[in-house]
């Protein structure tokens, strides 16, 4: 009658190592899920750069920037630019996650300067050219400002491709220059 028993209990715990080692063999053989590439979009819209005031403030530059030419009014000699991250995003493996929004507000004392721009990851291959970054031209309380005929002023190629043309310069840091 032990002798039952005791086969019976070894019996079970061969059986449970079977299962056990089946289970893992299983987990192993899993494949593991492909990473998500370029299928994530973020497409900003009128509220989006509301609060950008509140952002980190990334970086603050004062005077002419002989680089900018007239660009960002960087040929005034009181400006003030300012660069505001949302959420202080950081690059991944030296990519901007999408979602990314950066404001530059630049503004004299005079107040004959006032210029608010934008760049937003936007992903799914939007601007491959430009690391699928999308350009806007903003009012100062960060609504998207529109154009003469009323469309929003934003794009890959806004005004004309200038905004990515530029910024080309700084492709080794995901074309932000200030971080
Ligand atoms: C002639 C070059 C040039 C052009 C054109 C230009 N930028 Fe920039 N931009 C810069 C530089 C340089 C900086 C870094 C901050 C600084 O020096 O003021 C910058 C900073 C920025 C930033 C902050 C993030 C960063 O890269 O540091 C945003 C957002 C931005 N620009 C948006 C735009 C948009 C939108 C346009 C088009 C309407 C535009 N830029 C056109 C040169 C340019």
């Amino acid at each position: 009658m032990k002798k039952t028993t005791l086969s019976i209990t070894i019996g079970f715990l061969f059986l449970t190592l079977a299962i056990t080692q089946s289970c893992k063999k299983e987990k192993n053989d899993v494949t593991p899920e492909p990473t998500p590439t370029a299928t994530q979009e973020f497409i900003a819209d009128s509220t989006s750069f509301l609060s950008y005031t509140t952002w980190t403030v990334q970086s603050v530059k004062t005077g002419p920037s002989p680089s900018l030419g007239t660009a960002h009014a960087g040929n005034d000699s009181t400006v003030t630019r300012m660069v505001h991250f949302k959420d202080g995003q950081n690059p991944v493996s030296g990519k901007y996650p999408v979602g990314t929004i950066i404001v530059k507000r630049s503004t004299n004392p005079a107040n004959t300067v006032s210029e608010t721009v934008a760049m937003v990851k936007r992903g799914n291959n939007f601007n491959s050219s430009i690391g699928d970054w999308e350009f806007f031209m903003l009012m100062p309380d960060g609504k998207i400002a529109k154009d003469a005929g009323g469309q929003p002023m934003r794009g890959a190629s806004l005004m004309s491709g200038m905004c990515g043309g530029c910024h080309n310069a700084a492709s080794s840091k995901d074309f932000i220059f200030s971080k």
